[in-house]
């Protein structure tokens, strides 16, 4: 199988390019560059219980999010990140040889899960617009696909999945993960479509907007009778007290996070901006806390390379749905001149 190939962390590549960690301008992860509220260090720094284990039914931490996030605490589990929430659904609907569909260009995480838990994995090609072939998906759905991850905004896309487009997955006889891992930067969630649909799964993230990627927090809205199974099938102490100090620090510290949020958000637009200016890329409109964009002329893969080698980490993609593209996650405004001004260096030797 495959397997899943993440980045590297920040000690690493400050290791290989013989670099300060400071000096590294880490636009490759979709973290947030203004970091967790300072509650949190003050909760992490002051908690007293680092030696017993954490309430395995999550009582605190639940009722928090559920408040946060307009639902009964009872749909919510927290998960070691939103990706073991993913996994977890996967574990319950996916049986060797279940068939599982998947829409990419999209993040690699659905596909790597099919493969772990033997599924076939029908792959439905977004539209050139990135937007879902949903003719193409309701077909796979109706051709026995147990599960169909979507994220929205997507990643590395950045666009959104329209409501009507969602109620018509629903309509079908499969579960529907809705990865809601960017929805803080679009402004935009379906939470409260879970209520009405027993085959919808809402997994969300502090790794993002709250900038808790390190310490592992995420969490999914399941429907009633569903959240039940997860409890049975989740191992006890998957949460640590750190992330759950952490949950609940920043859920109280709301109006800071949010102003970062807001600074993100203005940052892409004036990302986006910058980067439409270089003639040779072609961003994309972005709902999330990064920008895609194609590259016309160099290999994705060098321009990469060449940002690296000046401490710039960007992501870049070269598959059939996604040719020859990098996408660069919004940081702090220096950030950006960073990345705009190597871009320029590198696109002056284009096209001469
Ligand atoms: C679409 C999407 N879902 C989920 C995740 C993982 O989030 P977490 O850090 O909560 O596991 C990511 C991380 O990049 C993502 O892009």
């Amino acid at each position: 199988m495959p397997g899943y190939k993440p980045m590297d962390s920040i000690d690493v590549v400050a290791g290989d390019l013989g670099v300060a960690e400071e000096d590294i301008v880490k636009l490759d992860g979709n973290e947030n560059p203004y970091g967790p509220s300072p509650k949190v260090a003050e909760a992490l720094g002051g908690f007293g219980f680092y030696h017993l284990y954490p309430d395995p039914e999550q009582r605190r931490v639940r009722e928090a999010v559920a408040e946060y996030v307009g639902a009964d605490a009872s749909q919510i589990v927290i998960g070691n990140g939103s990706d073991e929430l993913l996994s977890i659904a996967a574990m319950l609907f996916l049986s060797p040889g279940d068939t599982m569909a998947n829409a990419p260009p999209t993040f690699g995480v659905y596909s790597f899960l099919g493969h772990v838990y033997d599924a076939n994995i029908r792959q439905v090609e977004r539209r050139e617009d990135f937007g879902l072939d949903l003719p193409a998906l309701e077909l796979a759905l109706e051709d026995g696909a147990k599960l169909l991850y979507v994220a929205s905004p997507n990643n590395p896309t950045g666009n959104s999945l329209p409501r009507d487009q969602l109620e018509r997955l629903l309509a079908h006889d499969a579960m529907i993960v809705l990865d809601e891992a960017y929805s803080e930067f679009s402004g935009e969630s379906f939470v409260s479509m879970v209520r009405k649909h027993d085959n919808l799964i809402v997994a969300r993230t502090f790794s993002k907007w709250a900038g808790l990627a390190g310490l592992r927090a995420g969490y999914a809205v399941f429907p009633p009778a569903l959240a039940e199974i997860i409890w049975n099938v989740k191992v006890p102490f998957n949460l640590t007290v750190a992330a759950e100090q952490a949950i609940l620090a920043s859920l109280e510290d709301r109006n800071w996070l949010e102003k970062n949020i807001a600074l993100i958000v203005s940052e892409r637009e004036r990302l986006y901006s910058r980067l439409a200016e270089l003639p040779w890329l072609r961003p994309y409109p972005s709902q999330a806390n990064f920008v895609l964009c194609e590259v016309r002329g160099p290999a994705a893969k060098d321009v990469r390379d060449r940002l690296a080698e000046q401490g710039i980490m960007v992501r870049y993609f070269d598959s059939p749905g996604l040719r020859n593209c990098i996408r660069i996650s919004v940081g702090k405004p220096e950030h950006s001149d960073s990345v705009i001004g190597a871009l320029k260096g590198i696109g002056a030797g284009v096209g001469k």
